[in-house]
């Protein structure tokens, strides 16, 4: 028999620029949706940081546009612990486009908090193979993503 700690699964959310300013309802959310949130920073992604870090949608259409909403001010990385917790969090945040989580999944993050196709309040890791690579890319030792001064004192 597997003990909790076992079962227990780590994925990367990130609350996008476009929802920093709703951070306090979406934490509330996680929590109470029974995840524990074992490690979380802020930090403002440099463009370097989020061509790396969405490198598997280089050459997109969507590419160029992502990139820059995800540099457009300052995002907050948690780290999740949950059972099962990509898919737990994957059905927390909703679709990627906001207008269809809105009409299919109206409590969800992206439905409450999310703007446009883009523009979408949040992300989750969609493996255990990307969840560990992401984890690593925010929480990593060494990692150096977003460590500047751009994010003191910016206005949310
Ligand atoms: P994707 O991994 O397909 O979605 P999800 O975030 O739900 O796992 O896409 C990554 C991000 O790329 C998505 O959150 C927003 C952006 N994106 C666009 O801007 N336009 C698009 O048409 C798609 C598919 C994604």
């Amino acid at each position: 028999r597997q003990s909790i700690e076992a079962r227990a699964e780590k994925t990367l959310a990130l609350i996008k620029p476009d929802a920093v300013k709703h951070m306090g309802k979406i934490i509330n959310a996680i929590t109470t949706s029974g995840f524990s949130i074992t490690n979380m920073r802020m930090c403002q992604l440099s463009r370097a940081d989020a061509e790396a870090f969405y490198a598997v949608h280089a050459g997109r259409p969507f590419f160029n546009t992502l990139c820059s909403f995800m540099t457009s001010g300052p995002i907050v990385a948690l780290e999740l612990m949950a059972a099962s917790s990509i898919t737990k969090w994957g059905d927390l945040l909703g679709p990627t486009d906001s207008s269809t989580a809105r009409q299919q999944a109206p409590n969800s993050i992206r439905g409450l908090f999310g703007n446009d196709g883009t523009r979408n309040a949040a992300h989750g890791s969609d493996s255990p193979a990307n969840a560990a690579a992401e984890l690593s890319f925010f929480f990593g030792k060494g990692s150096n993503i977003g460590r500047c001064a751009r994010c003191s004192g910016t206005t949310l």
